[in-house]
């Protein structure tokens, strides 16, 4: 493969390529992960800088630093700019379950979408307005935005973004957005919002996908069922996991326990070729399907550049060595790489 090649350039006709960058890559403190970047990829979403938690630590005051420097890298190198996230129950800002009342509750939240919002005009070309709002069958997850401003507020949080900024795409983030009621529930959920004249503009399937599940057929039909509805696809998080799936196990419960389980780490020395060409395999079968349907996908991302940056190594269990990513810890191309370099 000639050293010219790169991942934008063989997909640039198709849909952008993204990156999840850490704190790290966005601080200039890891230059040779930013090279990779900024040859590889044509869109940047910030792993964790724009989270509440971190960017709006306290009700009055706001956290910019990292998220301008973010900002400031894509722009330098002529990127799409991805926004994550404004309203998500996880990594929430402590203040927000501060405050009591509904009303006030709201006017806070509102302010929250439209100073981040406004800040950003004209930078952010996208925003994940709501992440994992749903929950496994396809109901409304029981998050502090439900409990107090009840199930219209996800028209609200769409409606006052737009407002601010009317340029940028808007998104409805998850995982599992392959599971067949859970589809329906995001379906449903957008439906409603652009009934009461919410602004929705895309759907992100999260894609923290594995080697074995969810099959190519739920892949393709979830994209084709979230097209349907007149909205942009992305595939937001795009990463595959080689370890044992742990929710898979029966009366599987994360503990401890699975910690000091050898069978739930099998690769700390090292991924074997046998799963290094499945993964291959896999990520071919997956950019297949995305090549087939590119008028539909806007963006493909992946979480995080290499396999030992990826937080895969701690999730859904500390301390294992996943191999999840298109690039090693060295931070050199994988099988996985080649092949969707060869489908072109
Ligand atoms: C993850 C980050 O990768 C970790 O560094 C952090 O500790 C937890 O959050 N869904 C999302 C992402 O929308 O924001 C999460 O990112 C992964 C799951």
């Amino acid at each position: 493969i000639p050293s010219t090649e790169c991942l934008k350039d063989t997909f640039s006709k198709d849909f952008y390529i993204g990156v999840a960058l850490n704190g790290r890559i966005i601080d200039q403190a890891d230059s040779l992960s930013l090279n990779v970047v900024k040859k590889e990829f044509n869109s940047i979403t910030a792993e964790n800088i724009m989270k509440s938690m971190i960017i709006h630590p306290q009700r009055d005051s706001f956290n910019f630093e990292m998220a301008d420097k973010f900002v400031a890298l894509g722009e330098k190198y002529d990127m799409f700019i991805h926004g994550h996230t404004l309203i998500w129950h996880s990594q929430l800002s402590p203040w927000f379950s501060t405050i009591e009342d509904s009303l006030e509750f709201s006017t806070a939240t509102e302010k929250h979408i439209k100073d981040l919002a406004q800040h950003f005009k004209g930078k952010v070309d996208s925003w994940d307005v709501v992440n994992e709002a749903l929950n496994e069958d396809g109901t409304l997850r029981k998050s502090i935005f439900l409990e107090k401003m009840g199930e219209d507020y996800l028209t609200s949080v769409f409606k006052w973004t737009a407002e601010v900024d009317p340029k940028a795409d808007l998104y409805y983030n998850d995982y599992n957005m392959t599971n067949p009621e859970k589809r329906q529930g995001a379906i449903r959920m957008v439906k409603k919002i652009k009934e009461q004249g919410g602004k929705v503009d895309g759907i992100g399937m999260q894609g923290h996908w594995h080697l074995n599940s969810p099959s190519l057929e739920e892949i393709e039909q979830s994209i084709l069922d979230y097209s349907a509805l007149g909205v942009k696809v992305a595939i937001t998080e795009l990463d595959v996991s080689v370890l044992p799936n742990p929710w898979d196990l029966e009366g599987a419960e994360i503990s401890q326990n699975f910690e000091n389980n050898e069978g739930m780490n099998p690769y700390s020395n090292g991924l074997p070729d046998s799963v290094q060409v499945q993964l291959a395999n896999r990520y071919k079968d997956i950019f297949n399907i995305f090549l087939k349907h590119k008028d539909k996908i806007s963006r493909v991302t992946f979480w995080g550049l290499s396999d030992g940056q990826s937080w895969l190594n701690g999730f859904p269990i500390r301390g294992r060595t996943n191999y999840p990513l298109l690039f090693d810890r060295d931070l050199k191309p994988k099988a996985a790489y080649d092949s969707i370099i060869a489908l072109k």
